[in-house]
């Protein structure tokens, strides 16, 4: 019986932090054992915001790839690639750029906000616009049938659903549409409470030295209410609770703890530190070993290229011929 195919994705953005961890690396290591997998890592995506100054994209794919294996993305069980290694990604984008209405794009949530957002960087641009039509590529691709993803992540996936739909009407059903899989994540504040992101500086990095995980936990906001230790507290929307509900198992007591003033936030801090520590340090080691295997992790590219390419070249052969370009 074969198993259902996965295609999910990454931009190489720099080195991935415990909020990825969270939000969806553990839940991409997962489903290796019940899906066929395929990670991409989308450096063509990267080129969409940062096509002025493209030098660090590579080096920050292969430090991707080793956060990757570092947490468990095993190349036995999955594909991992290069969306750049796998050219037919361009070539059905180019394909279904032509049938995308641009209504389509311009009411896309995410290309409204990012516009208004990033103002360092010129986006006005065709490329950024069809962002989530090499998407859409890289999903039906494969013809992947369920697409992990971050809630942010959903109009694009309903974008390629439509995407689809229009595909298979003018040429044929072809493609499956593929279903987001929401990741059931935990949501991971970063030090200053807003989401962790590498953009804020407020993030853990999945190999944080123990000198800066103890920083960072000591600059972690708490309950502004809680000024000495015997005050009351509110876990709910403080940040150092919401490490102990990752990192340790007896969150609910420290919960009520906090709540009744049986503890500090100095002590809790101190804990919070040995818990993300020990949460930390076999990654730290682990991916020190595999940063250092750099032929195997040539190969682990090499290898995703080629057994991307088979599935990818299957999809195009089938493509080309429902769009009767060609006579054979
Ligand atoms: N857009 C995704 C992000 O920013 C990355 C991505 C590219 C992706 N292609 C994909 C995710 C295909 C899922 C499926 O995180």
């Amino acid at each position: 019986m074969s198993r259902k195919r996965i295609l999910s994705g990454m931009r190489p953005s720099g080195k991935l932090h415990i909020g990825h961890l969270f939000g969806a690396l553990n839940n991409w290591v997962k489903l290796q054992d019940e899906y066929d997998c395929f990670y991409m890592v989308a450096d063509w995506h990267a080129l969409t915001t940062d096509y002025a100054e493209t030098g660090s994209i590579a080096l920050n794919s292969r430090e991707m790839v080793i956060d990757w294996l570092t947490v468990g993305i095993d190349p036995k069980k999955s594909v991992i690639f290069r969306q750049s290694d796998v050219v037919e990604h361009a070539e059905l984008f180019l394909l279904l750029s032509m049938i995308t209405p641009l209504g389509w794009l311009f009411r896309c949530p995410t290309y409204k906000e990012q516009l208004q957002e990033v103002t360092s960087k010129d986006l006005q641009t065709f490329g950024f616009l069809g962002y989530p039509v090499l998407q859409a590529a890289d999903i039906m691709l494969y013809q992947a049938t369920v697409v992990p993803v971050g809630e942010d992540q959903l109009p694009h996936l309903e974008l390629t659903r439509e995407i689809c739909r229009r595909f298979n009407n003018l040429y044929g059903e072809i493609f499956p549409e593929p279903q987001g899989l929401l990741t059931p994540a935990a949501r991971v504040p970063g030090i200053d409470a807003r989401k962790m992101s590498k953009s804020y500086n407020n993030a853990i990095a999945l190999d944080e030295e123990p000198a800066e995980i103890k920083k960072k936990v000591q600059q972690m906001f708490t309950d502004p209410l809680k000024l000495r230790a015997k005050d009351p507290g509110h876990p709910d929307g403080c940040v150092v609770y919401a490490f102990h509900v990752l990192y340790n198992p007896g969150a609910s007591v420290r919960k009520e703890e906090c709540a009744q003033g049986a503890i500090g936030c100095v002590a809790c801090k101190a804990q919070v530190v040995e818990f993300v520590e020990a949460g930390i340090a076999p990654l730290r080691e682990k991916r020190r070993v595999v940063s250092r295997q750099t032929g195997m992790i040539d190969d682990i590219l090499n290898d995703g290229k080629i057994r991307a390419r088979a599935v990818a070249e299957q999809t195009m052969q089938t493509v080309r011929g429902a769009i009767k370009l060609s006579h054979e």
